[in-house]
């Protein structure tokens, strides 16, 4: 059963954020859905979310600490008031948009791991790699495994190339299933796709050998329309 999960990223309000998860829960428990499924609001939307067995809510970030001096972050503590115990690490949103390093991921993987916390680690190459071929491309991957445990039990990847995320452009599925397998002889975990996952194309992306699911942002802000993705992959092994 694929894994879907939504990243909200910067988008919707506390209002319109408890509009969605209600409608997602209703339509969870009345479809008895069996995916996984995941979703990563702004963190001025957490809340006291009542849902469904299958549904998560997750961080899309907080810093390696329980509390302290770290403006305009958030911690352990701000999370475990809303009993939040899935994050983000990794994103490449965060990686270059926000200046994140390897090291500062790492330390934020094991603070987040030593709390065990289910994490959904995100790896993915920028353009400038993709156009030097397949094995600059794992390349490149790997070294974002650095200073990362690979066989924490409670880890989930997400291989989303740089240059699909939120360009419409998704990978092909022949580039998707050569990288995932290649991740996948090294690193025996779930691994979802994402960049450009839509309604159109999440059952095919789901159907790709060594996909097990699939991280969307923009297609996933629309709660219907997320509802027909996991409508879309519902049956799928
Ligand atoms: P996208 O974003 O679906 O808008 O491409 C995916 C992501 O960043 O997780």
């Amino acid at each position: 059963m694929p894994i879907i999960a939504s990243n909200f990223k910067t988008n919707h309000t506390r209002k319109t954020t408890k509009e969605y998860i209600e409608k997602l829960n209703n339509y969870l428990k009345n479809s008895s859905i069996k995916n996984e499924v995941l979703v990563f609001p702004t963190s001025t939307s957490f809340d006291s979310f009542y849902t469904v067995s299958s549904l998560e809510i997750g961080a899309q970030n907080a810093y390696c600490t329980n509390n302290g001096s770290f403006t305009g972050e958030i911690g352990l503590e701000q999370l475990e008031e809303f009993n939040i115990k899935t994050i983000l690490i990794g994103h490449s949103e965060r990686r270059h948009i926000l200046s994140e390093s390897q090291e500062d991921i790492a330390k934020k993987y094991e603070f987040y791991k030593q709390q065990g916390f289910k994490i959904v680690y995100c790896i993915g190459e920028p353009l400038e790699v993709k156009n030097q071929g397949l094995e600059k491309i794992l390349e490149y991957i790997f070294e974002q495994f650095i200073g990362i445990d690979i066989n924490y039990s409670n880890l989930i990847l997400a291989y989303e190339p740089v240059w699909a995320i939120g360009t419409g452009v998704t990978a092909t599925n022949e580039d998707i299933e050569k990288i995932h397998s290649a991740i996948k002889e090294k690193i025996s975990k779930p691994l979802l796709y994402g960049g450009s996952v839509k309604v159109e194309n999440v059952r095919d992306i789901c159907q790709i050998a060594n996909v097990d699911g699939a991280l969307i942002g923009t297609a996933s802000w629309k709660v219907e329309d997320f509802i027909q993705i996991i409508e879309n992959t519902k049956d799928l092994k």
